[in-house]
This record gives structure tokens, C-alpha cells and sequence, in this order.
């Protein structure tokens, strides 16, 4: 099982070393003509998460690509008819995309956009603990390297994670779930399943501060608080949603509050603020937590993604996806599970 101090090290090692530079208008609006350009050309679409740049998200948008969280990334990505799919998020994202489409082109503008729930679970660590406890049913989060899906029997979103489990705990079976804690504390808490939680977590969202949220809400009465499940419980207790990306923006169109504290990553504005432009958005506060790592609701690695190295990725056709054909092979089961669960 992960140690906290090995945890810590590993993100270290993995952060990017500094953010990207931003260009001026006169490159920007060249780089965005480029790009169009290049999509056509090349029959390829653009598949963004909500936490990218909003640039890149608009550009998505106006190209006939996709925005989304990361089911539906995946589920657009399997069904679309073009030759090369452009992920823009995290590494895992592109990896669900070949696996899920092992014969498109699978182009990421860096492949060196982590995540840390993926950095916190290496296969060969995982592969043991799953024998130590043969008796229970693999549950991974879809933020896990393709070699971990090889080891599961589920994959799920957040989207989806708390149906999925309490559908596993009816049949009677006993759940190992990875990599998030708090994650899986909160699937657990709302399913009474029996789980064996895994140690890693999400660094951007573990640093929401219940305490400074509670300061925030008596300012701001008025306010719902919209939280991703992968915050610290004690802030899902403040939540008057708690869902996927996609969930609290639905959350945000839907509900009759003119004004929201919301505890998710800063890009998820873009789209919050374009459909409801007369409402009110309020970051979440944060603190650091045990990592020392201080991301300030911003996704470090998400946030490598740049209008530069989408335009170079597609210019040089590096920065390939690609996976051994057995591991493909493997974590199809656990990913097609995901993707085809509950339509
Ligand atoms: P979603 O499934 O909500 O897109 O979450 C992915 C993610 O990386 C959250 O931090
Ligand atoms: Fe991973 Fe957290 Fe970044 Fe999402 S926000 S990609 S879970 S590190």
C-alpha cells in the first residue's frame, strides 16, 4: 500500500517544472487560424476536459470537437468517425481513447500531463495488493494508467462511481477501490458497500478548505456550494451538490440560486459562466494540504496544455498514445463496463 511520504515524493517528481508562457494576441489568433487548419486537414477532432485552458475548450467548441468530463470524453472519442483524435486533459484520457479506439491515431499535445491519483497507484504495487485480497471485486477510477484498468474488473467516473458499487454490494460483492480516499470514503458512505480504499488523492481538489468555506458561505447566504467528490469529506458535508464536472454544471444551470461556491477545478468557469451569464461563480478557498504542493484550484498538469503544443502535435504527429496490444486487450473489460453502463 502507498506511504504518504512515498506519495509525496513521487509528486514532486512529476510536477511540471514551470507554467507555460502566454502569448500575445498577434500569436494567439495565429496559432488558433493554424489549428483549424491543421483539423481539417488532418480528419482530426479536438476532445477537451473542462479544466483545460478556456481557449483551448472554446476552440473545441468551434470546431466540431467536444467538451466534457471524463466519461464523455471517452464515449465521444468511441464514436466518432474521425481518424485522430486530439485528447487534450491528462495522460490517462488518452490512453481510455486508444483503448477504447485502438486503430485511430491518439495525439496528446503533452504527454507528460499527469495526474496524481495515476502517479499514487503503480501497477506492480497495485497487482499485490489485488492478490492479497483475490476475494473482492477490482473497482478503478477512470484517472488510472492503462497497466492498472489491466488489473480491474470496473472502471467508473465519478460520474457513475456510487451506481456502480451499489450495483456490485447488491450482487453481494466485496469492492478494492483505487486510487482516490476520499473518493472512495464518499462511495462508501453512500452505499454501505464493503471497500478497501486505496491511499493516493487528488492534489487540486484535497486542498478545498472546509473551514474558509463555511467563512465564505456566511458572507455569501445566498450561495449554493456545488463539490467534486474527490474533496476532503468534511467539505462534501458543506456541498448542496456534490458530482462530476459535468453534474455540477448541470447543477449550476438547473438550480434557482443566483450564486455559487464551487469546490472543482478553475476551468469548469468557461462553461458555467457561458451558460448561465447571470450568475455568480465563487472559487472555493483552499490550503494546502500534506503534499506541500499549493495548486490553488488549478490543475497543474491539465494546465500544460497550450495553444503551442496542440499546434505543434498536430504539425509533427508526435506525441502519440501508444499500448501494448495485450494491455489494450485487458483493459477494454473494466473501460467497456464504463462506457456502456447505463446509457
Ligand atoms: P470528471 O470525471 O468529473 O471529469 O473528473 C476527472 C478529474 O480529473 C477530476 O479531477
Ligand atoms: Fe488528476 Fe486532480 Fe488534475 Fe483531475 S484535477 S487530473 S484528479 S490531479
Amino acid at each position: 500500500m502507498l506511504s504518504s511520504a512515498d506519495f509525496q515524493n513521487r509528486l514532486i517528481r512529476y510536477m511540471p517544472e514551470q507554467k507555460p508562457e502566454k502569448p500575445d494576441k498577434a500569436e494567439k489568433d495565429a496559432m488558433i487560424a493554424e489549428i483549424r487548419r491543421l483539423l481539417k486537414e488532418k480528419n482530426a477532432v479536438l476532445i477537451t476536459h473542462y479544466y483545460t485552458d478556456p481557449e483551448i475548450q472554446k476552440l473545441a467548441e468551434e470546431t466540431g470537437g467536444f467538451i466534457g468530463d471524463s466519461l464523455e470524453m471517452a464515449r465521444f472519442g468511441a464514436g466518432h468517425s474521425a481518424e485522430t483524435l486530439v485528447i487534450v486533459g491528462v495522460r490517462f484520457m488518452g490512453e481510455s481513447a486508444k483503448i477504447l479506439s485502438p486503430q485511430k491515431t491518439i495525439l496528446m499535445p503533452s504527454l507528460e500531463a499527469e495526474c496524481s491519483l495515476d502517479i499514487g497507484c503503480e501497477p506492480e504495487e497495485f497487482r499485490s495488493f489485488c492478490e492479497q485480497n483475490s476475494d473482492r471485486t477490482v473497482v478503478v477510477y477512470a484517472n488510472t494508467s492503462a497497466a492498472v484498468k489491466a488489473l480491474a474488473d470496473w472502471t467508473v467516473t465519478s460520474s457513475i462511481a456510487v451506481d456502480v458499487v451499489k450495483h456490485l454490494a447488491q450482487k453481494g460483492e466485496k469492492i478494492i477501490w483505487a486510487p482516490d480516499r476520499f473518493l472512495g470514503d464518499y462511495i462508501k458512505r453512500n452505499t454501505n458497500a464493503d471497500m478497501l480504499l486505496w491511499n493516493a488523492y487528488c492534489i487540486v481538489h484535497a486542498e478545498f478548505d472546509a473551514a474558509k468555506i463555511e467563512e465564505l458561505k456566511q458572507i455569501h447566504s445566498d450561495a449554493e456550494v456545488l463539490v467534486h467528490p474527490e474533496s476532503q469529506p468534511e467539505v462534501i458535508a458543506l456541498a448542496d451538490v456534490v458530482g462530476s464536472t459535468s453534474q455540477l454544471l448541470k447543477a449550476s444551470q438547473q438550480r434557482s440560486a443566483r450564486k455559487f461556491i464551487v469546490a472543482t477545478e478553475t476551468g469548469i468557469l468557461y462553461k458555467m459562466q457561458q451558460a448561465s451569464p447571470e450568475k455568480e461563480f465563487i472559487f472555493a478557498p483552499t490550503s494546502s494540504v500534506s503534499s506541500g504542493i499549493s495548486c490553488e484550484a488549478d490543475c497543474p498538469w491539465m494546465k500544460m496544455n497550450t495553444l503551442q503544443n496542440l499546434l505543434e502535435v498536430l504539425q509533427s504527429f508526435n506525441n502519440r498514445i501508444e499500448l501494448p496490444d495485450d494491455v489494450i486487450k485487458r483493459a477494454l473489460i473494466p473501460l467497456e463496463r464504463m462506457v456502456n453502463f447505463r446509457k
